[in-house]
């Protein structure tokens, strides 16, 4: 299915919220062939970014709802705005609208509830997501629901890659993996440039060699069909530098253990955060 072929000015799709991930979904829509009139953006006060290339694509946006019921309708506003978005938006809902929800942390039933929609696709992307290189995990109300799989397929794959489950409480692991991972690969490009100043290298060139070698690891590693463990041992020969760097990496104490208890960190504030909202 192409956008172009999904999406018309008729039957458009309606972004709510054109930030920072939803100007970037829309850029990727665009880029993809997407006409810009087979989109509908409300959103009162996008940022500077996404309102240049919204006027050059020569769209419109604003508070306004279109004056037709949306085929689909992405909702891409922050988590907080929602109690008072999804009941904005009801009005272009019925029964054959397919919402897809971006946010962190808004439940299935909560999507139901606010907009009355009956077919719904939650999903959690993560920041790389912004250059077209993130993935995107989804759930939907209905797994039998092809239709909205396909479409939610077409839509999310301009932000990178899109995996399925077919239980909403695994998004709360996911948000812990994928969601907030792109975090820890930050952290760890700036702890390797501050243990290479640590060893008499000048800061901003250490700097350059943990970024370089943070973005050229993970392109190796999209880049080969090998398991990461692979590419690991592949550079480790025994009893050389990184042999010795691995010991201490990964002792007892080390980054596997501390990868797990972050993990379940993030994983339990997840069901935290999206509890007392669910409970409402
Ligand atoms: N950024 C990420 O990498 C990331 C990753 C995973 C999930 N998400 C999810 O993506 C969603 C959007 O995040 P973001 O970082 O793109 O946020 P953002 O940059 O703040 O974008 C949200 C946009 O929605 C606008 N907005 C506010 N109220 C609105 C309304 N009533 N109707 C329509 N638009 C409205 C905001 O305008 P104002 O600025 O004027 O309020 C802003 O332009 C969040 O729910 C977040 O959980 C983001």
């Amino acid at each position: 299915m192409t956008l172009a072929d999904h999406f018309t000015p008729n039957r458009p799709v309606v972004l709510a919220g054109a930030g920072k991930m939803g100007g970037a979904l829309l850029s990727g829509w665009l880029a993809g062939g997407m006409p810009p009139k087979a989109v509908r953006v409300v959103d009162p006060s996008p940022p500077p970014d996404s309102a240049a290339f919204m006027a050059r694509a020569g769209m419109e946006h604003g508070s306004t709802l279109p004056k037709l019921k949306a085929s689909v309708l992405v909702v891409a506003v922050k988590p907080q705005m929602m109690g008072t978005v999804l009941p904005a938006l009801a009005g272009i809902v019925d029964e054959r609208t397919i919402v897809i929800s971006i946010a962190a942390g808004t439940t299935i039933a909560q999507l139901r509830d606010g907009t009355g929609a009956r077919r719904i696709v939650r999903t959690m992307p993560n920041t790389p997501a912004q250059i077209g290189k993130g993935v995107t995990v989804a759930v939907a109300s209905d797994p039998a629901d092809l239709d909205a799989r396909e479409v939610t397929d077409a839509l999310l794959q301009a932000a990178g890659t899109v995996e399925w489950v077919n239980d909403e409480k695994l998004i709360d692991a996911v948000t812990a993996v994928s969601g907030s991972g792109p975090a820890y690969v930050f952290l760890l490009a700036e702890t390797l440039a501050e243990a290479g100043v640590a060893v008499g290298l000048e800061p901003t060139m250490s700097r350059r060699l943990a970024d370089a070698t943070v973005a050229g690891a993970g392109a190796l590693l999209a880049h080969s069909r090998e398991d990461p463990a692979v590419l690991r041992k592949n550079v480790t020969s025994p009893g050389g530098t990184t042999a010795a760097a691995l010991a201490v990496l990964m002792a007892d104490d080390g980054l596997p253990q501390l990868m797990r208890r972050a993990v379940q960190e993030a994983k339990r504030r997840a069901e935290e955060l999206a509890r007392p909202a669910a409970d409402s």
